[in-house]
């Protein structure tokens, strides 16, 4: 085989020996790590997957049966467009870096290897989840979530390797050996140990999980560090899949449950009741907004200094790039009440970036809501307060309830089970849980998508079992 067979990439790898030495090194660790931690069982079976051959219109959506393990992982980065500059900060204007610059090095591996982890670390937490599919549409869409991730994984290595000398190659081995909820050595961030171990959880991880990574992945789209914002560019179009399989998930859910609630009691007939996905949203939205970070944060100010991470859409949307002067009004918890505080804007910036994402999420709700609508009932879905049932940022070290009011530590012990999933509660969703994979079947507790992948009808038979 020769060198792009084995490693599909558009970054000249064949004339930079030493990278390719890295990577030929890390390809065998890398595959040892998707056998062990990645999907159980169906190693063997042929997918009906998209795979990207290259950067090409035409090229990073090949359909085709893949059986995982020979996907092809590769090394794609959006093609460099000439005279790139920085487009925002205190550099603003000056040619975009090509190279690490000394100064910001420590920041910028910090930033790659924490979006890096994410990626294998979600392959980690759904590596059961096949063995309960609800559908082979669905089985089919699980796996193709699973190798991008893993391929998102090779890309932030690649950045690792390529310009980070021995400690990239260090860090890009650290992400094969840490293990989501592993108490030992965890996946960097809280929402990626946390199980993940049923299909509602699926949903909500892909509709709210990833999603963070989308307004994550475009801060960085845009960074004046060229290679990182080549690569979150192309990694973007990917992303987009994983949220259409958590929001059009969610609301086959929820229009499978109105059907059941007009024939009776959701939960006497094999359903998921509303409110057991009305926690799983609070829970798994809640996590995610802790992927921001702080409320008040001195690395969003260095950061979008040094021009490594803007804003969602920082050029489309705004007009002044600088934000030396401008400040920004939030909410903190001050003498045990919640007041305003007015921040410098460059300090504000996750929170911002946390607003996109809260605008975005209540996009879905409303999808979710009109099904209900059109189902002819009057229940409804909602947000809980960003306040609510944080760990990390301002907000962590008080209780709110799921208006966003200040309670105490006791109350919020007492009422948890009200607004996050109990035990009884993910015993329940775990018992629906059996496999259907005979095509064209479906699941009693999920409805079946509108359409099939890639003008297939839902009755393909998206895995070969
Ligand atoms: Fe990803
Ligand atoms: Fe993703």
């Amino acid at each position: 085989m020769n060198l792009y067979e084995r490693i599909p990439n558009n970054v000249n790898l064949s004339e930079d020996k030493k990278l390719q030495r890295a990577l030929e090194k890390w390809l065998p660790n890398y595959l040892d790590w998707w056998q062990e931690m990645g999907p159980n069982g169906f190693q063997t079976k042929d997918v009906y997957l998209r795979t990207a051959i290259s950067v090409e219109p035409d090229g990073w959506a090949n359909f085709d049966y893949v059986k995982m393990p020979d996907y092809r992982w590769g090394i794609f980065l959006k093609p460099a467009a000439l005279g790139a500059t920085i487009g925002f900060g205190d550099n603003l204007g000056q040619p975009a870096y090509q190279e690490v610059p000394g100064e910001f090095r420590n920041s910028l591996r910090r930033i790659i290897v924490t979006q890096g982890d994410t990626e294998p670390a979600s392959v980690e937490q759904q590596r059961e989840l096949g063995k309960t599919c609800p559908s082979l549409y669905d089985l089919r869409n699980l796996f193709q979530v699973n190798v991008e991730e893993g391929r998102h994984l090779w890309a932030m290595v690649y950045l690792l390797q390529r310009y980070f000398g021995r400690d990239g190659r260090d860090e890009a081995d650290a992400l094969l050996e840490r293990r989501s909820g592993n108490p030992d050595k965890p996946r960097i961030l809280e929402a990626f140990n946390q199980p993940c171990d049923d299909w509602l959880n699926f949903f909500c991880f892909t509709m709210f999980t990833d999603r963070d990574g989308k307004y994550q992945l475009s801060a960085l789209a845009e960074s004046g560090f060229e290679p990182l914002a080549r690569t979150c560019q192309f990694m973007l179009t990917e992303e987009a899949h994983h949220m259409f399989v958590g929001d059009t998930g969610i609301n086959r859910v929820v229009k499978r449950t109105a059907q059941l609630m007009k024939e009776g009691d959701p939960r006497e007939l094999g359903g998921i009741p509303l409110d057991i996905i009305q926690k799983h949203i609070n829970f798994w939205f809640s996590y995610s907004l802790d992927l921001f970070g702080g409320e008040i944060s001195s690395n969003s100010a260095d950061f979008f200094a040094a021009g490594l991470k803007g804003r969602y859409k920082e050029q489309e949307q705004y007009e002044d790039h600088l934000v030396a002067e401008q400040n920004f009004t939030m909410k903190v918890v001050e003498d045990g009440q919640v007041k305003e505080r007015e921040v410098p804007m460059r300090n504000a910036l996750n929170e911002v970036l946390r607003g996109e994402y809260v605008r975005d999420c209540e996009k879905g709700l409303a999808r979710w809501n009109k099904t209900l609508t059109e189902a002819g009932l009057s229940d409804r879905l909602y947000l809980p307060n960003p306040r609510f049932h944080r760990h990390v940022g301002e907000y962590a070290p008080h209780a709110f309830d799921n208006q966003g009011n200040l309670i105490t530590a006791e109350e919020f012990e007492g009422r948890k089970s009200e607004w996050l999933p109990s035990l009884e509660d993910r015993e329940y969703v775990r018992r629906l849980m059996q496999p259907v994979t005979e095509p064209g079947k479906i699941a009693g507790w999920i409805a079946p998508p509108a359409s099939g992948v890639k003008g297939k009808p839902f009755e393909f038979k998206y895995v070969r079992l």
